[in-house]
């Protein structure tokens, strides 16, 4: 028998997500694929959703490339924009969107080809604090881009600190200063202005606030960034099902313990079923006892540390689980986000972090 632990996405799902955040955004929306599309596959989930999305958005070139290298054509958005001067004829070649974010980036700018940019994303920085322009300093900045290269678009582009959709007040202040910008952009003849806000949680949670092209990305994989604190907001189909089955039993006797560290031990004779999936997989090794893990169609709690290669569940309670059991790690009957509430961690974290399992496909493209 090989190795059970399997990978399973399902684009049908990806797709489904994605026509509902195209109908919550409305206007254009951007698939963001970056880190090999959180965890599902860049390749086959940008495939997949290459007739519908309006464009993908990456962290780096080299996920730019990588894409462009299985042929697709779509605009592509550098989220972090350009790390060196160097990159800038690549991005330019491969006809890329690198966002702006530092006077440096600019800069490199010069050494592009007339006309190369005449449409410019610009980050800019609402509380975060991490990368972008502050509000104050687009007006002047987008006067030089203009008259100095010709700029005649500019989307200006923020990423909101609080992320995850569930506190709009908070959003009063920096909308407020992004909407002065706009205003005073309105006075620089010749040049349009776009913008780019919504993330998962703003498409989800902030339904006042939208722009010209939406970046959707934990919800097209089927998890909204508020769960499990918050039910679904929206019928999310979830994308990822890492699963495996029950490949043996053993009869643990009270007092005695299992796995690493004897984290836990038997206070009653115990069957633990062996699971061969571990951290060596993605599975959280800060998993908590009594994380539930789906055996058949019962939740049951882990037992013992997770380990690079495996998990043990109890299945005392349930006599008819045993050898070959189909285990669900998490899924579409297991949401991801409650293991990763379990493990003092997110979705996206889990997500991004698988490795070594097979990876099989479901639905619109059959990639295997
Ligand atoms: C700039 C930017 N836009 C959009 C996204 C997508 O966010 P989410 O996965 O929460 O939808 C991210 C994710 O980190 C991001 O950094």
């Amino acid at each position: 028998m090989t190795r059970p632990t399997a990978l399973t996405i399902d684009l049908d799902h990806l797709r489904h997500n994605f026509k509902l955040a195209q109908i919550l955004h409305g206007e254009r929306v951007l698939a963001v694929v970056k880190a090999n599309a959180y965890g599902h596959q860049a390749i086959s989930c940008a495939r997949a959703l290459d007739n519908l999305a309006d464009g993908f958005a990456v962290a780096t070139l080299e996920e730019a490339l990588q894409l462009r290298g299985a042929c697709l054509r779509q605009p592509i958005v550098l989220l972090e924009g350009l790390f060196e001067a160097a990159e800038l004829a690549e991005a330019v070649a491969q006809d890329l969107t690198p966002v702006f974010h530092t006077p440096q980036q600019l800069e490199w700018l010069a050494s592009a080809p007339q006309g190369a940019f005449d449409s410019l994303w610009i980050k800019v920085d609402t509380g975060m604090h991490r990368l972008g322009f502050a509000p104050q300093e687009i007006p002047q900045l987008a006067e030089r881009l203009s008259r100095q290269r010709g700029i005649c678009h500019l989307t200006l582009m923020t990423h909101f600190a609080h992320a995850d959709g569930q506190q709009p007040q908070a959003l009063d202040e920096p909308m407020q200063r992004l909407h002065q910008t706009l205003q005073s952009l309105r006075a620089l003849p010749g040049l349009q202005v776009h913008t780019s806000l919504c993330n998962s949680g703003a498409i989800l949670g902030y339904p006042a606030v939208r722009g010209d092209w939406g970046r959707p990305g934990l919800m097209l994989y089927g998890v909204d960034p508020a769960a499990p604190t918050m039910a679904n907001r929206q019928p999310l189909q979830p994308v990822m099902r890492l699963t495996s089955r029950i490949t043996a039993i053993n009869r643990v006797p009270p007092g005695a313990s299992v796995g690493y560290g004897a984290l836990f031990t038997a206070t009653r004779p115990t069957r633990a079923g062996i699971v061969p999936c571990g951290y060596a997989d993605g599975y959280p090794r800060s998993a908590q006892q009594g994380t539930p893990v789906l055996v058949g169609e019962v939740r049951v709690p882990l037992i013992g540390r997770v380990s690079m290669d495996m998990l043990s569940v109890d299945l005392t309670d349930h006599p008819q689980l045993g050898l070959g059991s189909p285990v669900e790690l998490w899924g579409t009957r297991l949401p991801v986000a409650e293991v990763a509430h379990c493990a003092q961690t997110i979705a996206y974290e889990l997500l991004c972090h698988v490795r070594r399992a097979p990876v099989h496909y479901r639905g619109a493209h059959d990639l295997e």
